[in-house]
């Protein structure tokens, strides 16, 4: 696991917005008074959405928040890596998986691609729009390679997609995520190969069902 520490340059201070306050309370509530701190994690998360990353003056405002040490909140932002400890592009946060089957399914191309058009280190790009970095496993093998950008998954990648998709942020556009070569969620390529007869799905297959001639009427228990 990487070594996780607070960016260099922080923000003075750090306020929370009225919306965030708000969930922020909300997510309070959830818990007895005292066990707000069971809160740290949603809290932290909705901080991180306003501001795009997680400053030192904002892990103190939550800890004010919740009634903890900062250490604690800290703690849990460090330990985390859905938490970004430093500035993230204004246009796309672009994380591309790495770990195995991503990697034997070209992930090696995408990370070039990153370096090519962000940047050589995993770092913000010049102009801040855009921040690459790569992970761990995110749960979608199936359609390795995979990169999650913002908060969606683009899956079936190839260096060319990928390539259009961060010049897509960069200008301002919205691509659309899910897989790149047409799959639906994770059948197999082509289309699904069992179960592909569609009266299994629209109820005909049901009607069918015919009560055997010598079948009882099921006797209720006294
Ligand atoms: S290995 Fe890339 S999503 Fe699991």
């Amino acid at each position: 696991m990487s070594v996780r520490r607070l960016a260099k340059e922080q923000p003075a201070s750090f306020a929370f917005s009225k919306a965030t306050m708000k969930e922020a309370e909300w997510w309070i509530a959830k818990y007895p008074a005292e066990r707000k701190q069971s809160a740290v994690i949603p809290i932290l998360w909705l901080v991180q959405k306003q501001e795009g990353w997680v400053s030192e003056p904002a892990i103190r405002a939550i800890a004010e928040l919740l009634g903890m040490p900062t250490i604690r909140v800290l703690e849990v932002a460090t330990f985390y890596t859905m938490f970004q400890l430093s500035p993230v592009g204004s246009k796309a946060l672009v994380q591309v998986c790495g770990t195995t089957p991503c990697m034997l399914r070209g992930a090696g191309d995408l990370i070039q691609v990153c370096k090519d058009k962000i940047g050589p280190k995993q770092a913000l790009s010049a102009d801040g729009k855009l921040f690459w970095e790569e992970v761990e496993c995110l749960g979608a093998c199936c359609n390795a390679p995979m990169a999650a950008i913002n908060d969606y998954y683009f899956e079936d990648l190839t260096a060319e997609t990928l390539s259009q998709i961060i010049d897509d942020f960069a200008a301002g556009k919205s691509p659309k995520p899910g897989s790149y070569i047409g799959r639906v969620a994770s059948e197999p390529e082509g289309g699904p190969m069992t179960l592909t007869d569609p009266s299994l799905y629209d109820g005909s297959a049901a009607k069918k069902i015919k009560v055997l001639p010598n079948s009882q009427p099921r006797k209720e228990p006294a």
